[in-house]
C-alpha cells in the first residue's frame, strides 16, 4: 500500500503546533532530576541512561553515578569495576563501558570540558545522531532534531506513517520531519516536550487523545487510525536456555571470575557458570564437577542443589540451577578469577545471576555461640 502523503506542516501549523506543545508541557512536565540542570556532563549520563531503560528506573541511578562521579573527569579517573558496579542491574553494559571510554576521550582531547560541537559529541564512543542532539539541544538549546522511541511514535501519528517506522526509508522520513517541525528557538524544551508527550500522552496503547494539546494536528486522530500505526513491531521469539552456576565454598571464600569479552556480562564477575541441557538438575548435578574440573581446574565436593530461579535477558529465557559445592584443589587466583567473602562480593559488579545468588548466601546471621572445643 502507498503512503498517504504526509500532510505537510505549513510554517503557522508548525507555529502552533510548537506554541500549544511548550504550552502544555510547561506545566505537565515531570520533575526529572536531569532537567534541572543544564550540566552537559549530567545530561548526556541521563540520555545513555535512558536509551534502553525507564525513567522511573533510571532516576536512582543517575543520582548514585552522579554522586560518585560528579563530572567527566572523576569518571575518567574511576575504575571500570567501580563504573560497571554503578550500573549493575541497568544491563546493556557497552554503554557503561563506553562512557567510561568516552570520558577519557574529553580529557584527552577537550580539557575534561564536555563538547559543545555537534561533529565532536558524535565522535564520542556510544553518541549516535539521536544522543548527540538530545545532549546539545537540551543543554544548549542548539537546534538539532531528536528521534528516539517515543518521538518515532508521536511523529509517525502525527504523519500517519503506513510503513514499518524500523525500515530506513521510515527512520530517513520521521528523521526529515524531526528537522521540519523544530521551532527556531526553544529546541531543547521542545525535543523533551515531544518526549514527554509519547512517553504521557501519545502512548503504544490507547493514547489519551482527549487530552492531547496537539491532536488537532494529528493525522491519525483525524482518520480514527490511533490504533493503527505505528506499525507493530515483529514479536520477540525467546530462546529458551538452561543453565548451571555452581558456589564453590573455601573456608568463608567464594570462587568468582569475570566475565570475558563476547560472553554475557563481559567485564562483570559472576560464579562459575555454563550452559547445561535442559534436564532436571538432578541428572546434571555429577556432571557438573567434572565440568568444572576441565574448565577451571577446580576439584569440588560433594555438590548439592541450592536454588533454581528463572530470568530473562535480552530475548533470552534462563532456568538457572544454583549448585553448592565444597573445594578441594585446584582455583588458582588469576587477574580473571578470585576467592572472595561475601562482604567483597558486595564491592564488585556482579551479572544479574551473580548477584541473585550472593542474595541467597547472604542470610541473616543468627548470633551462634562460640563453641568450645
Ligand atoms: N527518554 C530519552 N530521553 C529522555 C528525556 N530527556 N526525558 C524523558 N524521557 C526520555
Amino acid at each position: 500500500m502507498e503512503d498517504p502523503t504526509p500532510p505537510t506542516f505549513t510554517a503557522p501549523q508548525r507555529r502552533q503546533f510548537a506554541k500549544k506543545l511548550l504550552a502544555w508541557f510547561s506545566t505537565a512536565a515531570r520533575d526529572l532530576p536531569w532537567r534541572r540542570t543544564r550540566d552537559l556532563y549530567s545530561i548526556w549520563i541521563s540520555e545513555i541512561m535512558l536509551q534502553q531503560t525507564q525513567v522511573a528506573t533510571v532516576i536512582g541511578y543517575h543520582e548514585r553515578f552522579l554522586a560518585a562521579f560528579p563530572n567527566v573527569a572523576a569518571l575518567a579517573a574511576a575504575e571500570e569495576t567501580q563504573v560497571l558496579r554503578l550500573w549493575e542491574g541497568l544491563g546493556y553494559y557497552r554503554r557503561a563501558r563506553q562512557l567510561h571510554t568516552a570520558a577519557k576521550k574529553i580529557v584527552a582531547e577537550h580539557g575534561g570540558d564536555f563538547p559543545r560541537s555537534y561533529e565532536a559529541v558524535r565522535a564520542l564512543p556510544g553518541i549516535g545522531r539521536y544522543t548527540a542532539g538530545a545532549i546539545l539541544s537540551i543543554g544548549l538549546d542548539q537546534r538539532l532534531p531528536i528521534l528516539e522511541a517515543n518521538t518515532i511514535r508521536v511523529f509517525s501519528r502525527l504523519i500517519a506513517l503506513a510503513d514499518d517506522p524500523r525500515t530506513t526509508r521510515s527512520q530517513a522520513r520521521l528523521w526529515t520531519f524531526a528537522e521540519e517541525i523544530l521551532p527556531a528557538e526553544n529546541c531543547g524544551a521542545f525535543n523533551q516536550a515531544l518526549m514527554e508527550l509519547g512517553s504521557e500522552i501519545c502512548t503504544p496503547k490507547a493514547p489519551s487523545c482527549a487530552v492531547c494539546p496537539v491532536s488537532a494536528h494529528c493525522a491519525v486522530y483525524a482518520q480514527g487510525r490511533t490504533a493503527e500505526i505505528p506499525l507493530a513491531a515483529k514479536k520477540t521469539t525467546y530462546t529458551d536456555l538452561t543453565e548451571t552456576a555452581v558456589v564453590v565454598r573455601r573456608g568463608s571464600k567464594f570462587l568468582i571470575r569475570q566475565c570475558q569479552p563476547g560472553e554475557r556480562w563481559a567485564g562483570l564477575w559472576d560464579f562459575p557458570r555454563f550452559s547445561s541441557p535442559p534436564a532436571s538438575h538432578e541428572s546434571w548435578l555429577p556432571t557438573a564437577s567434572d565440568h568444572l574440573l576441565n574448565w577451571l581446574d577446580v576439584q569440588i565436593e560433594p555438590i548439592a542443589h541450592l536454588a533454581t530461579t528463572k530470568h530473562g535477558v535480552t530475548r533470552f529465557r534462563i532456568t538457572l540451577h544454583v549448585l553448592d559445592a565444597t573445594w578441594i584443589a585446584g582455583g588458582k587466583t588469576s587477574a580473571q578469577q578470585r576467592w572472595v567473602t561475601r562482604d567483597e562480593l558486595h564491592e564488585l559488579p556482579l551479572s544479574v545471576t551473580g548477584r541473585k545468588i550472593a542474595g541467597l548466601l547472604a542470610p541473616a546471621k543468627p548470633a551462634r555461640k562460640k563453641v568450645k572445643s
